[in-house]
This record gives C-alpha cells, structure tokens and sequence, in this order.
C-alpha cells in the first residue's frame, strides 16, 4: 500500500468542510450509535478523499460526520484505520493529523478494549490516564521533516490532558455512570493476546489492551491537541475469561453505546 499523503487529503477536503472544528472525535466500538443522537450537517466518505487510509474493517464505516452540540462545532471519524490493516503506522495516524491540520483545539479517541484489571469488567467504561506502546512503531518514524515541527524529539509525559480527565470525572458523575480509570496498551493485532502476554502487560502497569489510539494520542499530542480517551470494555482479557471472539465484542459495546454516548454528549458541553 501507498499513495497516502497528509497533504493530499487535506487539500481534497478543505473546500468541503463546512466548518472549522473545534473538537474531534473517533467513534470507536462503543460510540458507533453516537451520531444518530445528533443533526449531521455534513458527511464526507473517506473513500472521496484523496491520498486518504481507508478500513477494511467489518462494522467500521468510513465517514467524517460534521454536526454541532452545544455551541462545539464536532467532527466525527465513522471508522478508522488500523496498524494491522497493512498500513503504515504513518499512513494510520492521518487521520488524526488531518484534524488537527483542519483546526480542532480537542481530541476525544475511543476504543473496544480487553479489561485486565480486576475491576475492569465486560461493560466497564474507563477513561485512559495513559498509555502504552507494546511493540507499535512510533507514528513519527518517516523522514517528512515539515511534520515534525522542528521537533523529533516530542514529550509525551502529559498526552491525555488533566483537565479534560477532570471534565470526564466530572461529566460522569452527573450523568451517574461509574467511570473507571486507567492505562491502556496497545498491541499491533490483530490476533487477540495469549493468557502469558496478559499477565505480562499486567505487570508492565496495563489496565485495558487494544489495537488503536495511543499512536493516535502520540500523534495529535504532538500537533498540541489536547485528548481524552474512553476505552468500553468489551471483554475480559485472554485468560481472565472465556474465549474471545469479534461478535462478543461488537455486541457488549452495543449494549454500553447508550451511557458512553450520555457521558460524552455531557463531557461536550464542558469543554
Ligand atoms: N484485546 C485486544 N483488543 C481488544 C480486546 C482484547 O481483549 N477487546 C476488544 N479489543
């Protein structure tokens, strides 16, 4: 695969934009009812922009959705791409990097993901404090040097910002949901984990496991977006359960789309 090109999409996109965004959100497994609750002002298929990373996945759309709530003029990522798809880490985190280049101020990133920790069961909502790369190249390794901003080096101590985790806090305790909190890592995928690595990843400090968002986070974190992350767990982790399988994890992140989909209308309005 090839062809992807930052600059490309953006320029295919910029005229058809309806709006400067001021917050971006993914619509990962969880938040795929989300738009329905809201007026779409504009839908633009990824398929129509150039030199843009399309999925493959089932049950991931692939739209950009325009909509405004509460005065926060959003766009939503129906579906992204995934490093297991075959794409570069680069070309994966286009996307994002398109967003930002398109004016968002705020990152909101979800995901379907493993729960490791005890309390992390399958319907369990956890807000992502940080994370961890398991062996998932870097979205910076590529020689485009205007992308770095002078910078090659980017800190990444403080990616998910504090005050949009209080936001978080704060959004889920009036809409009465139990937000757990914690770190997700991230695996390339796409064959879910063994029993071993998950005792490993548990103790290297890991709390949920996946196969997107932290080299989003990274991504935008460096371009000066602030994020929030919101992990729906889907599953308990190999080993801590029974077997895993994709439907299971479509179907517990269809019955937790509703209260994920209250606290983040709410979570919007404070931000
Ligand atoms: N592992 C990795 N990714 C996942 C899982 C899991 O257990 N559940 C949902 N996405």
């Amino acid at each position: 695969m090839g062809n992807y090109d930052l600059e490309k999409a953006y320029r295919s996109i910029r005229d058809r934009v309806p709006f400067t965004p001021d917050m971006g959100i993914v619509l990962g497994s969880g938040l795929g009812g989300f738009a329905d609750g809201l007026d779409i002002i504009e839908k633009i298929p990824y398929k129509t922009i150039e030199g843009f990373p399309v999925s493959t996945v089932e049950g991931h759309a692939g739209n950009f959705l325009f909509a405004e709530y509460a005065g926060v003029k959003l766009i939503l990522m129906q579906g992204r791409v995934h490093y297991y798809e075959g794409y570069e880490m680069k070309d994966v985190v286009i996307p994002v990097r398109l967003m930002a280049k398109l004016g968002i101020k705020t990152l909101l990133l979800s995901n379907a993901a493993g729960g490791i920790g005890d309390e992390l069961d399958p319907g369990s909502i956890m807000m992502i404090t940080d994370h961890i790369k398991s062996f998932v190249p870097s979205p910076f390794i590529h020689t485009d040097a205007s992308e770095f901003n002078g910078v090659r080096f980017y800190d990444m101590s403080f990616v998910y910002d504090r005050d949009l985790q209080e936001k978080l806090r704060q959004a889920a305790a009036e809409e009465s949901i139990d937000l757990k909190e914690g770190v997700y890592l991230q695996t390339t995928g796409p064959e879910y984990e063994t029993p071993a690595e998950i005792r490993a990843y548990r103790l290297l400090g890991a709390d949920a496991v996946g196969m997107s968002t932290a080299v989003e986070a990274a991504a935008a974190n460096a371009l000066g977006v602030k994020i929030a992350g919101i992990s729906c767990i889907t599953n308990k982790a190999a080993g801590l359960g029974g077997k895993l399988n994709h439907e299971e994890v479509q179907q517990t992140a269809d019955k937790v789309g509703d209260s994920i989909s209250r606290l983040v209308l709410n979570f919007i309005k404070r931000v």
